[in-house]
């Protein structure tokens, strides 16, 4: 039961002392979030990552969240994906070796053209080296304007990839709506080299498989029967959400918005379900609901890291044992990294 594992993961952390940090994204699960040192979001917790004095930094969250901890934190910290399973669909699609061949036929669309691209955080370590390396860098949900800026001061068009709708979003923040062209890698029709040429940023078609499932409807229903309902979505949703919200922001913007909030306000939140239920334990005077009622908004990527693997991989480390490492390669590394410490300029 809970209460047997959860003596083990005490046990076992008592065992490895501070040479053990645990962190946490917003959207684990309660078991997991229970246990973290660190609690936030992707680029809070890559900050604690680097800021922490351990040899272990074992992460509650994904794949890419992982590797951007083992690229910011030195060479003598390990960073620990308890499943390796744990990969954000999104990231998944850009691959580098997709973006590369998409690459070609952009840059052919535009050439007299300057293109800097944009990888949000979400996705592999990889794709951002391949950014740095073309004169990119890496952007979160809460610095996209600013990278577009960072970005426009240097050339002449942006390529955004992997999240279409923060793109989307970033655009209409910046003024700039009317001048976008999407490239879908995977239809042969999606890509129109005529709009590529006149865009200022072109969209790579990903998107969140949770956050897409919002739609302006559950912002419309939320309206009705709260009607002093404040609505709080992330920008990964699609335009019409956002649109429809009252605030937009990361997860750690949620986090705040809940925070700040007066006694008996309501707020319905769009955004993975698992953030929603911890603002409705940590803020019991806060009328906290989820957007879509509880039919849907669960990430199987975050939902991969169990329990039962986080006390595996800390028993695993007590006999001296490292298991599922998340190590980028070193060249990677290197380039992967400048495209970080650009995002941290802007
Ligand atoms: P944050 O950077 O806002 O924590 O978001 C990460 C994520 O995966 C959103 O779906
Ligand atoms: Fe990826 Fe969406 Fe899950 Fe975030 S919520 S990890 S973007 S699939």
């Amino acid at each position: 039961g809970e209460d047997e594992r959860t003596a083990r993961i005490e046990a076992a952390r008592e065992a490895l002392g501070d040479s053990v940090v645990v962190l946490g994204h917003n959207y684990q699960r309660r078991e997991i979030v229970e246990h973290a040192d660190f609690v936030g979001d992707s680029y809070q917790l890559s900050k604690e990552a680097a800021n922490a004095d351990a040899d272990y930094v074992i992460f509650g969250g994904v794949t890419f969240m992982a590797e951007s901890a083992d690229i910011i934190t030195d060479d003598s910290q390990s960073v620990i994906l308890p499943s390796m399973e744990a990969s954000c669909p999104m990231a998944g699609m850009a691959e580098a070796l997709q973006v590369d061949a998409a690459w070609a036929e952009i840059t052919a669309a535009a050439p007299d053209e300057e293109i800097i691209p944009i990888t949000y955080m979400n996705s592999y370590a990889d794709l951002k080296a391949f950014c740095a390396e073309q004169g990119g860098l890496v952007c979160t949900s809460s610095n996209a304007a600013d990278a577009f800026e960072w970005a426009f001061e240097r050339g002449d068009k942006v390529l955004f990839l992997p999240d279409k709708h923060l793109g989307e979003n970033t655009a209409h923040e910046l003024g700039i709506e009317d001048s976008t062209a999407e490239w879908d890698p995977w239809d042969p029709d999606g890509k129109d080299a005529e709009e590529v040429a006149e865009a200022d940023i072109v969209l790579w078609d990903g998107y969140c498989q949770v956050h897409e499932r919002f739609s302006p409807e559950h912002v419309a229903q939320i309206r009705d029967e709260h009607p002093d309902a404040n609505v709080v979505v992330h920008p990964e949703c699609r335009r019409e959400v956002v649109e429809a919200a009252d605030v937009v922001g990361s997860t750690a913007t949620i986090t705040q918005t809940i925070e700040d909030a007066d006694p008996g306000e309501t707020w319905a939140i769009g955004t993975e379900i698992h953030l929603t239920n911890h603002l409705q334990r940590w803020h019991p005077d806060v009328d906290v609901l989820p957007l879509c009622g509880d039919a849907c908004m669960d990430c199987n990527a975050m939902r991969q890291i169990d329990p039962n693997y986080l006390t595996w991989v800390l028993e695993e480390l007590v006999e001296g044992r490292e298991r599922n490492v998340v190590a980028v390669a070193p060249d990677e590394k290197e380039l992967a990294r400048v495209a970080l410490d650009r995002m941290l300029e802007v």
